[in-house]
């Protein structure tokens, strides 16, 4: 699905990325771990075209992407989280999955302005399709709750519900569990299973939290100053000496790494 191939992010001297070369296989669930600062959501961003790399190419189903801007990527299906922008926050959680761009049809709100009827008919499919998201994250309930008002976990599945309004392909998670207690985050792991499964959506988890990535994924990546240290299953990975040796190189706060 996505090939990286020896790409470099520098920020003036500072190599943040420095040849990293990875797979993302389609229908897998990937996981990329690694100690602070070892340049993974740099390289999420290189992909995701939020910032431009310094060298190397990125290559989507063998086309080349390199440095495509994020909303040309949304519509080939390769999505990235964010937060939820601020002004949306007033907004209901409903009205934040209508809102997602690519959701309504080609047109602009404007040059249908006049096509009442057409209008009509989008908006009840957009509600149709966004509370069919809500019931899939379970979080039904919550869809007149203004999304300011939601927990930092419930955030997280509106997050990731809006990736399920367009026809993703692959989509790039950055610590969805940050901050998120552990029913929340058993939900969001449940919905991107699913995804996976059912939809045959292709992932790629930054997590620092061991239990999820191993339940999760399949297979983990560790990314260390920059470049890509090793890959395998989390149990061959929470084995490997290298491995070990780049968290207990950054100061052992990782007690995620040692308690996994
Ligand atoms: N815009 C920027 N300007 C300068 N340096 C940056 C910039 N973005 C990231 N860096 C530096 O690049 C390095 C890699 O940062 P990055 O955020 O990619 O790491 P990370 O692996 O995601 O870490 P964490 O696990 O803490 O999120 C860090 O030393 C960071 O300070
Ligand atoms: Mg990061």
């Amino acid at each position: 699905m996505i090939r990286v191939e020896d790409l470099h992010r520098h920020f003036g001297g500072f190599h943040a990325v420095d040849g990293a070369s990875l797979t993302i296989e389609t229908g897998s669930i990937t996981g990329l771990i690694g100690p602070n600062g070892a340049g993974k959501s740099t390289l999420f961003n290189v992909i995701a075209g939020v910032l431009p790399p310094t060298s190397g190419r990125v290559f989507m189903d063998n086309e080349d992407i390199t440095g495509l801007p994020p909303h040309t990527l949304f519509h080939k299906g390769l999505l990235r989280t964010f937060q939820l922008a601020h002004e949306f926050s007033s907004m209901t959680v409903r009205e934040n999955l209508m809102m997602v761009p690519g959701a309504q049809s080609g047109e602009t709100i404007w040059k249908t302005w006049l096509q009442r009827g057409r209008i009509w008919r989008e908006e009840a499919e957009l509600r149709r399709r966004a509370d069919e998201v809500l019931d899939f994250l379970t979080i039904r309930h919550l869809a007149h709750e203004k999304a300011g008002n939601l927990s930092g976990g419930q955030k997280k599945l509106l997050e990731l519900g809006r990736t399920m309004m367009v026809d993703a392909k692959v989509v790039f998670l950055d610590e969805v569990g940050a901050g998120v207690n552990r029913t929340l985050l058993m939900t969001i792991a449940d919905a991107i299973i699913r995804l996976n499964r059912e939809r045959g959506y292709t992932f790629c988890v930054i997590e620092h939290d061991m239990d999820f990535i191993g339940k999760l994924c399949d297979p983990v990546i560790v990314m260390a100053e920059g470049k890509v240290l090793a890959q395998g299953s989390a149990a061959d990975i929470m084995k490997n000496e290298a491995v070990i040796e780049a968290y207990l190189g950054t100061g052992l706060k990782n007690k995620d790494m040692v308690g996994a």
